[in-house]
């Protein structure tokens, strides 16, 4: 396993400028069309048209760094991974958020992202917001939509070839931070399994409805945010919100090996982000990050305390940051994750990558 990291990590060092590369050339085989669900590491915007307890990015300073520097309702100061992936798969982008299309005319190419920031995998996390559970049911109402305008051979093959793009899980195992027993493992395998058991429940209800390509989104370094960082003494990662995440993902990971055994033509390539933030961590230099701890907008310390809105600052060098506000990521982080995603080398995409993915029948 040692020498498989050590290998991986020599290979990306070689590596990370073709990767680049080949997400601008590489030939995938462009899926019909991409579905998005999940939390705000893939809100394109749905939260935009929720209540006002939902969290939303429709402000100043987000989107700084997207086109005509406009907040779009994506937590970050540009692109999130799941357009750069989205583009890698032939897609301009993330396809667009659910909310904003017209209920009237059913639109089947390149897809919905019907995901949700706040949200969770238990339908108790997040205010406000689209449960998983009633993004799966949008989901359940597109796929009689394209039945009954295609037909059911049809539909089921346009299903079949599309990329089921899911990041969930990350605000389940923020909610249990405050209660987290200081080394306590049984606790966190009793975190973990309640929270696999409704995930589990929500990817076999998808794979019913017709999807076969799943690349899935594991958690990272939750214990590393900004946000988290404050309530630790001295700045320092939570070491039990760390190790609550990296029991989670690892479970994720068994349930996709598990379910690709069970489940007939269910393919999948997890996206290991827990192991892609440690690497990054190890050398930031070398991904041309220099601030892995305070946040680029905000206000107090860490510039995590308050929140990123329009009266509080912004770093100018943004491609340095690894976090853009108290929670998420910058783009050159989503940036970065997305290339080990669709052209790394496990453990950062496993087994497969999203390119092998795409190209697999
Ligand atoms: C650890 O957690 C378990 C289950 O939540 C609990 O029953 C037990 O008392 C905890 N142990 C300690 C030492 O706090
Ligand atoms: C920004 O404005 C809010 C009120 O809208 C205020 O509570 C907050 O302290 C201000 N933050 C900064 C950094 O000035």
């Amino acid at each position: 396993m040692e020498k498989l990291q050590q290998a991986a990590t020599i290979f990306l060092f070689l590596s990370l400028t073709s990767f680049l590369a080949n997400l601008l050339t590489a030939a995938v085989a462009t899926p019909p069309a991409v579905f998005v669900f999940g939390d705000s590491t893939v809100d394109v915007g749905n939260n935009n048209f929720l209540p006002s307890g939902a969290p939303k990015a429709d402000h100043p300073h987000y989107g700084v760094d997207f086109p005509d520097h406009i907040p779009t309702g994506r937590f970050s100061n540009g692109l999130l991974a799941v357009d750069f992936v989205a583009h890698a798969a032939g897609i301009h982008r993330s396809p667009p958020p659910f909310l904003s299309l017209d209920p009237n005319v059913f639109y089947p190419r390149p897809g919905v992202s019907f995901a949700s920031a706040g949200c969770g995998v238990l339908d108790t996390t997040g205010t406000d917001v689209l449960t998983m559970t009633q993004q799966i049911k949008d989901f359940s109402t597109f796929v009689g939509d394209l039945t009954a305008a295609e037909g059911a051979q049809a539909a089921a093959a346009f299903l079949s070839k599309s990329l089921f793009y899911v990041s969930v899980g990350s605000n389940d195992l923020f909610s249990f931070f405050p209660v987290l027993i200081p080394g306590n493992s049984t606790q966190k395998d009793e975190i973990v399994a309640s929270v696999l058991f409704q995930f589990e429940g929500q990817l076999r209800s998808i794979y019913n409805l017709g999807a076969r390509k799943f690349a899935v989104v594991g958690t990272g370094q939750l214990g590393c945010i900004p946000g988290i960082r404050i309530r630790v003494l001295g700045g320092a990662c939570s070491p039990d919100l760390n190790d609550l995440s990296l029991r989670y993902k690892n479970a994720v990971r068994a349930l996709l090996d598990l379910l690709f055994v069970e489940l007939e033509g269910f393919k999948f390539s997890f996206s290991d982000f827990f192991e892609m933030t440690s690497l990054v961590q190890s050398d930031p230099q070398q991904y041309g990050i220099t601030e892995l701890a305070a946040a680029c907008c905000g206000s107090g310390s860490l510039n995590a305390e308050g929140p990123c809105i329009p009266n509080a600052t912004y770093c100018p060098d943004r491609k340095q940051y690894f976090s853009w506000d108290a929670i998420h990521p910058t783009q050159a982080l989503y940036r970065l994750a997305a290339e080990l995603s669709v052209n790394g080398p496990p453990p950062f995409a496993y087994p497969i990558n999203i390119h092998t993915l795409l190209q697999s029948t």
